[in-house]
């Protein structure tokens, strides 16, 4: 039960058990794949061992479609090992932030030095089409929520490795980034939530992925976020928001974006 137990020994005893079922010791970098990068887990090398989330401590059934419930182990053409979470808990799910930040924990606690979150997003910049990737410079958390608890004063300067970000752009010198925001959601936000984002510096509008930053980094490991833009946010585009939308960009960006992820990867 996460409620009443040290939530980094639960994610001690969920790595140890991630190594029992994949029969790998150590990973060296952990992926979260959100909306629409489901496909990378195929291209960045070759899955030794699959694992439902629902077997592993502290994970919950994924609530969404389009999110797979897996933890995969991934060799690496390096010879690293990566750690591949399909199994992403949203803050709107209501299960608490320990549960959101629970898979993060458990890839630190794998030895994972990199985490690299990625996730669907909708897009403030106009000239940004469905189907475009971003590199997440930095984040405004708006759940009033934090992963941490009691006096624990992390520092978030330099949050998304510029380290990490110069990489992906020497791979894809085209890459643009921007700054994330984390809504609440499950619902999208209105168009004066959006401009008010953009008011306050924000490039992206997303459900996810910066308390989980605050978390990786807490554990100290480097972070490497990215959106997949699948559409543009409300009152940017002119047409309302459907979640299938969301997943049918995923699925027309797929190929692309997990070819760049793998490129990625492969020069950690
Ligand atoms: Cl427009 N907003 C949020 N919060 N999440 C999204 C989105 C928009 N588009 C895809 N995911």
């Amino acid at each position: 039960d996460l409620s009443e137990t040290d939530p980094f020994e639960v994610a001690r005893t969920a790595a140890e058990q991630v190594a029992e079922k994949t029969g790998v010791e150590r990973h060296d970098v952990a992926l979260t794949l959100g909306s629409g990068w489901g496909k990378a887990a195929d291209l960045i090398g070759e899955t030794t061992a699959t694992v439902a989330a629902t077997e592993i401590i502290g994970f919950s059934k994924p609530a969404v479609d389009g999110h797979v419930g897996t933890l995969r182990s991934v060799l690496l053409p390096n010879g690293k090992r990566a750690l591949v979470i399909g199994a992403r808990t949203h803050y709107y799910e209501g299960h608490g932030v320990r549960r959101v930040v629970h898979s993060v924990r458990t890839a630190a606690a794998t030895g994972a030095k990199t985490m690299i979150l990625t996730n669907g997003a909708g897009g403030i910049k106009e000239h940004w089409k469905a189907g475009t990737p971003v590199l997440i410079s930095d984040h405004i958390n708006l759940t009033a929520d934090s992963p941490l608890e009691g006096a624990t004063f992390v520092d978030l300067t330099d949050l998304y490795s510029k380290r990490l970000r110069d990489l992906a752009r020497s791979i894809d010198p085209g890459l643009d980034e921007g700054v994330y925001c984390q809504f609440r959601g499950p619902h999208y936000e209105t168009p004066a939530e959006v401009q008010m984002a953009k008011a306050i510096g924000g490039h992206l509008v997303g459900m996810s992925t910066a308390l989980e930053a605050i978390a990786a980094r807490q554990t100290g490991m480097e972070i490497l976020g990215m959106s997949l833009v699948t559409n543009l946010a409300a009152g940017i585009q002119k047409t309302p928001l459907s979640h299938n939308e969301v997943i049918e960009a995923g699925q027309a960006a797929g190929p692309a974006i997990s070819a760049l992820l793998a490129r990625i990867v492969a020069e950690l």
